[in-house]
């Protein structure tokens, strides 16, 4: 992680800088505005042995890294102090994810669209069944959504070297992943040898929401096809088609596919059980819309904000919202705002923001969320309890 060491030193000429436009105070560190590339991002100062470190705030990194290196050279010019160390010169030799696969869940928030058939696989771990179905079906767009990074990386590889264009990958919890997806484009979706969860059912992919989220996508006769090696697995999703009885479904064991992942070759070595469940979805979905308004349109009293912020998080049903430090603005003309330090959001992807509050003028920093419905009820709260 890049950072600096600096001898002790005073505030930096914030009215004067062309790089920094404030710096926020809180209880045990202060957060420095840096622009650069019109991006902005922020810094942190922290006391350690008598010196000042200052290094990159987590909940607003974002690359390229250089940037931030950049800015960390640029803040100890401007400092005037003496650097004690640097790891900011070094190269950054992490490999480069291949952007034209991987695409973070921002794009197919804001930008993505195709006129291809989607098939989505959740959890491709090797990618075995996820490179095959993109070979033999170049005419579809293949999303593959896996949470583990080794995989992704080793499936990246893969793409690039038998250069397949039909697949975006995306490193997110296919959980929440289908409501960015329009009703009615997907084909298929594979749940192949989920991670059964026994000792904690709640974090199982399969659910009545995300059927019921399945059965939203998928297009009149599309398919959603579970495969599992757990006898736990099956009778969990089997007792789920209870609620979808609607839909025709289809029950086999030990079939077999024109592939076998690594993973399923181990099961069948083993002589283990196989089961397929496969739901068909029946009538067209309706679009589903909702009003993505994450404007601040108060005026909010910051005096009161700080004293009244609460201190333990807010869970309901759908969403937590945990207020977790607040920051002093001093902004280039003098005014004060503040900078308030927020983590919200579904429970297994909450995401951390700064609200930067300052009269009328009240936004998120580094811009606004990503739409979800969870998000954008959430925020509602939010603006429940800065009033
Ligand atoms: C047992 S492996 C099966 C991999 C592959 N489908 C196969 O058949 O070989 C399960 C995979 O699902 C991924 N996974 C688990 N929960 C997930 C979630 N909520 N969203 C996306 N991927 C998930 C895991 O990281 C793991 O790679």
């Amino acid at each position: 992680m890049p950072h600096i060491l600096l001898k002790q030193h005073n505030d930096i000429d914030i009215k004067n800088s062309s790089n920094f436009s404030f710096i926020a105070k809180g209880k045990y560190d202060q957060k420095i505005c840096a622009n650069f590339e019109n991006k902005e991002f922020l810094l942190t100062k922290v006391e350690k042995n008598g010196n000042d470190l200052i290094k990159l705030d987590n909940a607003t990194r974002l690359t390229p890294v250089s940037l931030m290196k950049t800015a960390l050279n640029e803040y100890e010019k401007e400092s005037k102090s003496e650097l004690l160390f640097t790891n900011t010169n070094s190269s950054y030799n992490k490999m480069k994810p291949e952007e034209t696969y991987i695409k973070t869940i921002d794009y197919f928030a804001n930008d993505f669209t195709t006129d291809k058939e989607i098939w989505v696989e959740v959890g491709f771990g090797s990618g075995v069944h996820l490179l095959h179905q993109a070979m033999q079906n170049p005419d579809k767009l293949i999303i593959g959504l896996e949470i583990h990074y080794p995989s992704i990386e080793q499936v990246l590889k893969q793409l690039k070297i038998q250069n397949i264009t039909n697949v975006l990958i995306v490193n997110y919890d296919a959980r929440l992943f289908l409501e960015f997806l329009d009703s009615n484009a997907v084909g298929r979706v594979f749940v192949h040898f989920p991670v059964p969860w026994d000792k904690k059912p709640h974090r199982r992919v399969m659910s009545i929401g995300f059927i019921e989220e399945c059965m939203r996508v998928l297009k009149v006769t599309g398919t959603l096809e579970l495969r599992t090696d757990s006898p736990n697995y099956f009778e969990y999703s089997s007792s789920l088609l209870e609620h979808f009885k609607a839909y025709p479904h289809k029950i086999l064991k030990n079939k077999d596919l024109d592939v076998t992942s690594k993973y399923e070759a181990r099961w069948k070595r083993q002589e283990k059980d196989i089961w397929d469940i496969t739901i068909s979805a029946i009538e067209e979905s309706e679009q589903v819309e909702f009003l993505t308004d994450f404007s601040f349109s108060d005026i909010y009293d910051i005096e009161k904000i700080k004293n009244n912020l609460p201190k333990k998080a807010i869970v309901s049903k759908e969403y937590l919202i945990n207020f977790e430090d607040w920051y002093d603005v001093k902004t280039k003309d003098g005014n004060s705002a503040l900078l308030v330090k927020v983590t919200f959001g579904s429970f297994n992807r909450p995401v951390t923001k700064y609200l930067y509050i300052e009269n009328g003028n009240s936004r998120y920093f580094q811009g606004e969320p990503i739409t979800t419905r969870v998000n954008l009820e959430a925020h509602q709260n939010i603006l429940e309890l800065l009033k």
